[in-house]
């Protein structure tokens, strides 16, 4: 089938569904996502998102709070434009219908604090506020009659110049995007959607590493496609892990003890009760994330165990209870009251700082393609995200690449002369098992060798290992009739190489990037 939409968004998560809602007013909307609706890392979060709403804080407070977390190498533009744009973000989130916690007067939100931050400055829904956001918006997204949503459409790559026939390489000047071609997983038809302007809004790729707070579906596809479209990708080396995944090994993906617990007051501890951030950093709990994690990394080699604690007893029962309800009858079932035991946890890869370089517009390398949320590198984060600024960047950013959308596609034609995807001659991959134990392996060496504490030799490793992986899948690829796992397992691989080359060209220890050959 063939369809042409003005706006195509790829992925329902908080950067797509903002976009699509303020671009719907101008022309036809279709968000294509692979799942269910829902799912996404979006939905997950829990911490919630951080703006300065109120004269206690200032914009001066968070920038600085942004910079320092990122090391040093954030873009100082983009951190001012996105912390003074924050405000009016959220009220919008609030206009479609989003719930923050207010607080006990009810005439101010209710804030929290996370590591890194020098203010109370976290907007929240309870301990669940990615769950309201989404609500909130794809309920809104559902009502808009320019909107459609199709969930189990799998975009599989973007269209450009190459599929006309033409040589694309990354000097190609002017690469064009004119639409994705997207699997539908019911059919199994691939489908050619042609739009004016497309958004990708794909998410992360926590499942490169086995350990991963994030949900299945964050797999780095739209990383992958534009990797393969030849467009820039930047900072793929600040992989960031959060200090605190409930351990409990057997769980996909691990469930995230929110920082706004030490925010209000929990501690890390070793296991024999002891606290030891003090012989890291004198934020000590609240130092930020690249500092708490190496720290907990340190502590679990030098005692060879597999995970420490998160100790929330002080904040007490009735807090504890209400202010966190979803960690607390998560721990209760798996039979850990937090109200009397510590919380056994490791850390666990999180969230990719870097991804498709977009500019202040959030548009790509590649006209008329724009990317928003966790799959851009904006340059906010530098080498280190600062806590909840990551639903902060998609909102900012889905409302740029609106601005910037809306006023181009009525001047972009649709490229008709786009062929429909070839499947010819493919065979059938009953070899479902392989896909499935290629993904451990990628997994296994990702967490082995390019995980927290990196060095020359195990990125080599990585590498060479890699390399092997990859020419066996490219071969099942060429052989196959197209599936969504394949597809997958392609874009991991093609994350993996990315997130170990830059690895390898970043000669200096800074923000996530750490090396023992660079120390
Ligand atoms: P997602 O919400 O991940 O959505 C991606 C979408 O793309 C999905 O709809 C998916 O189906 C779709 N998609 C992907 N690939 C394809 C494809 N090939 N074809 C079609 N569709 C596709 N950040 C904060 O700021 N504050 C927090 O408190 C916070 N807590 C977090 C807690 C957890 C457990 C996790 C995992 C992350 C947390 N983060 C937090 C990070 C933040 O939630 C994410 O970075 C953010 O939600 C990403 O939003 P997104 O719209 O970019 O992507
Ligand atoms: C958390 O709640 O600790 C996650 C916040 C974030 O990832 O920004």
């Amino acid at each position: 089938m063939r369809y042409e939409v003005d706006f195509l968004v790829v992925g329902s998560g908080i950067a797509g569904l903002s976009f699509a809602l303020k671009v719907a007013p101008y022309g036809k909307v279709c968000i294509l996502t692979k799942g269910d609706a829902a799912e996404g890392s979006t939905r997950y979060a829990q911490g919630g998102i951080a703006a300065v709403m109120y004269d206690s804080d200032s914009f001066d407070k968070h920038i600085q709070d942004t910079l320092v977390a990122g090391d040093g190498i954030c873009d100082r533009e983009v951190v001012e434009m996105t912390i003074r744009e924050a405000p009016d973000r959220i009220r919008e989130l609030v206009q479609y219908g989003v719930n923050f916690d207010l607080d006990r007067k009810g005439d101010r939100f209710d804030l929290h604090r996370e590591g890194g931050h020098s203010e109370f400055r976290i907007l929240h829904h309870k301990d669940n506020t990615g769950e309201e956001i989404e609500r909130g918006l794809l309920e809104a997204a559902r009502r808009h009659p320019n909107i459609e949503l199709k969930e189990r459409q799998f975009a599989i790559d973007i269209i450009t110049q190459h599929h006309l026939g033409q040589r694309v390489t990354k000097h190609t000047p002017d690469i064009e995007c004119y639409g994705v071609y997207a699997l539908d997983c019911d059919t199994n038809r691939i489908d050619t959607y042609l739009a004016r302007v497309t958004l990708l809004a794909t998410g992360g790729m926590g499942n490169v590493y086995s350990t991963t707070t994030t949900p299945v579906i964050s797999t780095g596809d739209g990383v992958a496609m534009v990797h393969r479209a030849r467009g820039v990708l930047s900072d793929l080396e600040f992989m960031q892990f959060h200090p605190t995944s409930l351990y409990n090994p057997a769980e996909k993906p691990a469930f995230l003890i929110t920082e706004a617990m030490r925010g209000a007051g929990a501690i890390l501890k070793d296991r024999n009760g002891h606290e030891f951030m003090q012989k890291y950093d004198k934020r000590l709990s609240l130092a930020p994330r690249d500092i708490v994690a190496r720290a907990i990394d340190n502590e679990m080699k030098l005692s060879g165990k597999d995970y420490l604690y998160l100790d929330a007893r002080e904040i007490g029962k009735k807090h504890l209870i209400e202010g966190f309800p979803t960690i607390y009858a998560k721990c209760l079932s798996i039979g850990i009251d937090i109200t009397r035991d510590m919380i056994p946890i490791r850390p666990a890869a999180h969230y990719q700082c870097g991804g498709i370089k977009v500019d202040r517009r959030g548009e790509s390398s590649i006209h008329h393609l724009f990317a928003a949320g966790e799959c851009s590198c904006t340059g906010l984060h530098g080498g280190n995200r600062l806590a909840s600024n990551s639903l902060l960047e998609a909102v900012v950013y889905a409302h740029n690449a609106a601005m910037a959308a809306i006023d181009e596609y009525k001047a972009i034609d649709f490229k008709t002369e786009v062929p429909d995807w070839n499947a010819e001659g493919m065979v059938l991959n009953e070899e479902m098992v392989l896909i499935t134990q290629t993904k451990r392996e990628l997994q296994e060496i990702m967490s082995n060798y390019v995980g927290i504490v990196r060095s020359d030799l195990r990125l080599q490793r990585a590498f060479d290992r890699l390399n092997l992986i990859f020419r066996e899948t490219e071969d099942l690829y060429n052989r196959s009739v197209l599936t969504e796992p394949l597809s997958e397992l392609r874009n991991l691989i093609a994350c993996a190489y990315l997130i170990i080359k830059m690895a390898r060209a970043r000669r200096q220890n800074v923000g996530l990037h750490y090396s023992l050959d660079l120390v």
